[in-house]
């Protein structure tokens, strides 16, 4: 954990609803109790981070409003870009250039992430990003190396040079993957490492296999479970369940081994948390779990 701490950048990111906004809160809060100047950096989020830990400074990035922005700053007059604004000219020349946004949204990111942020803002240790799901998270990660080789002369190639070079530096930059211990999103995962070593060739640091249920019963206590008989219909139906439950925990436990012998990364898992909605008490014990585990 300590040496992930250490970085300068975190990108998390994972399959829609894996977990990636928890996961992200949590480092967030261990960062914050080894004393780290923090800041989470949620990109497309709704502001659950902020909600979830009112304490830890974050920062919401909309990848849209950012191009926007950087647009503006770009063209160095704000009247012209609103007047293109509005017209088909700007949509046509923005859509032209395929991963734009993604760019200019690795940039803010990359800035938080810097001693000296470019916007003049504070200074943090540690930014962790709440990347969008994997697909657009790899985007994202791919973007500056691709317009550092498409744009080799002028300010926007040397700048998206200097962003490509700080990902792929693995002292600085980190990335962890959130994953669910089920079929789909274990092959995505898969997936994902090797996309990120193919295009960037950078590895994941860490894979987190979040919501896993516990197993509750040894085999032995399933074997007498399963051949306990008769009993009140009650009885048996709460039996059944509890199987049930074993049953699924154990497929999830193969789905976690499955991972592990297809990814080089570590795999840690984190429990399942039977609340309808993780609140405050939650991430923290999450929190206090991935510290220990990472
Ligand atoms: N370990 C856990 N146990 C139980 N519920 C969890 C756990 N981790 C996350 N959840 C719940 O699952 C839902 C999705 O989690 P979260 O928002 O962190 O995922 P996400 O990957 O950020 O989703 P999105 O792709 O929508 O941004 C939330 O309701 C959250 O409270
Ligand atoms: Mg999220």
């Amino acid at each position: 954990m300590s040496s992930l701490l250490d970085k300068r950048l975190l990108v998390v990111t994972g399959k829609g609803g894996a977990g990636k906004t928890t996961v992200a809160v949590a480092l967030g809060l261990a960062a914050a109790g080894h004393g780290k100047r923090v800041v989470v950096c949620e990109v497309s989020g709704g502001g659950r981070v902020s909600s979830l830990a009112p304490e830890l400074t974050t920062v919401a990035v909309d990848p849209e409003e950012a191009k926007r922005e950087w647009l503006r700053y770009q063209l160095r007059s704000r009247t012209l870009a609103g007047v293109l604004g509005g017209s088909s000219m700007f949509q046509y020349l923005t859509a032209a250039a395929p991963g734009l946004t993604e760019l200019v949204t690795m940039g803010k990111v990359w800035d938080l992430a810097q001693l000296e942020p470019r916007t003049g803002g504070p200074a943090f240790d540690l930014a962790i990003v709440d990347a969008p799901a994997t697909g657009h998270g790899l985007a994202m990660l791919r973007a500056p190396g691709t317009y550092s080789n498409i744009a080799r002369v002028g300010p926007v190639g040397r700048h998206a040079e200097r962003i490509d070079s700080f990902l792929r530096d693995a002292r600085q930059t980190g990335v962890l993957a959130v994953a669910l211990p089920e079929e789909m999103p274990v092959n995505e995962t898969v997936e994902f490492e090797r996309a990120l070593a193919r295009h960037l060739d950078i590895s994941v640091d860490a894979i987190v296999v979040n919501a896993v249920h516990p197993a509750r019963f040894r085999p032995e206590e399933c074997r007498r479970l399963e051949a306990v008989a008769g009993g009140s219909r009650v009885a048996r139906a709460a039996m059944e369940a509890a199987l049930q439950e074993h049953r699924r925990a154990r497929g999830e436990h193969g789905q976690v081994r499955r991972l592990r012998r297809a990814t080089t990364a570590p795999v840690t898992t984190l429990p399942r948390i039977f609340e309808p909605e993780l609140g405050r008490h939650a991430v923290e014990r999450l929190s206090i779990e991935l510290e220990r585990k990472l």
